[in-house]
C-alpha cells in the first residue's frame, strides 16, 4: 500500500475520523429516539395522519380515548384529566394509540374488555412486543396486522426503531 494510502486508511479507522463521528452521531440519535419512544414520554408521539386516515376508512372511528385536544383523532376524545381508562366505550368505534410504558398493559386490557363486554369495536396501534405479558393476555386474542416497514410518528424525525402492529378487537354479540 502507498504510504499516503496507508495514512488515509489509518485515519479512516481512527475513532476521531469524520465517518466515525458521523456514525456515532447517527447511533446516538437512534438511541435517543429509541429511549423516548419506549418511555412514557412517548405519550406525545402521535399517529401519522395517513395511517389514521387509512384505518378510519375501514373502521369509521367515533372515539379517541387517549389524546390531548390538539392530537385527538376523533370529535369525541378523552384527555388524561378525564382518564379514558375510566370512561365507558360502550358501542363506540374506538381508535387507540396508547401511551407507551407500563400503562400500555392497562390500555390493552381495557380495549379487550370493552370489545368483549361492552359492544365496542377497538383498533389499537401498538409496538410489536411479542414477549410481553400484555401481548399474550390481550393482543394475541385480537386480529393482528403487521404493516410492512416502520412508522414515522408525529413529532419524530426518523422512523420508529421498532415494528408496529394493528390489533383489532371486534365487539362480541351482547346477550
Ligand atoms: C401516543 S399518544 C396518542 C395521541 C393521539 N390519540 C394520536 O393517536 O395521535 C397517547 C396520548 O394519550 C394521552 N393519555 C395518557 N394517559 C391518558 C389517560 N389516562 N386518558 C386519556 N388520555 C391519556 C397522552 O396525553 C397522549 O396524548
Amino acid at each position: 500500500m502507498r504510504p499516503e494510502a496507508q495514512i488515509e486508511f489509518f485515519e479512516s479507522q481512527t475513532p476521531m475520523s469524520k465517518s466515525f463521528q458521523r456514525q456515532q452521531k447517527e447511533m446516538d440519535a437512534k438511541k435517543h429516539s429509541f429511549r423516548i419512544l419506549t418511555s412514557s414520554k412517548s405519550m406525545i408521539w402521535t399517529t401519522p395522519p395517513h395511517w389514521f386516515d387509512y384505518l378510519n376508512l375501514e373502521f369509521g372511528f367515533t372515539l379517541d380515548p387517549c389524546a390531548e385536544s390538539n392530537t385527538a383523532k376523533c370529535r369525541r376524545y378523552y384527555t388524561p384529566e378525564e382518564n379514558g381508562l375510566l370512561q365507558s366505550w360502550k358501542d363506540e368505534r374506538v381508535f387507540v394509540n396508547p401511551p407507551y410504558g407500563r400503562a400500555i398493559s392497562l390500555w390493552m386490557q381495557k380495549s379487550y374488555e370493552e370489545a368483549r363486554d361492552n359492544g365496542a369495536l377497538v383498533v389499537c396501534l401498538v409496538p410489536v412486543r411479542t414477549g410481553s405479558r400484555w401481548w399474550h393476555n390481550y393482543a394475541a386474542k385480537g386480529e393482528i396486522r403487521f404493516p410492512i416497514g416502520r412508522l414515522q410518528f408525529g413529532g419524530a424525525t426518523t422512523s420508529a426503531p421498532f415494528d408496529s402492529a394493528i390489533i383489532v378487537f371486534r365487539p362480541r354479540p351482547q346477550k
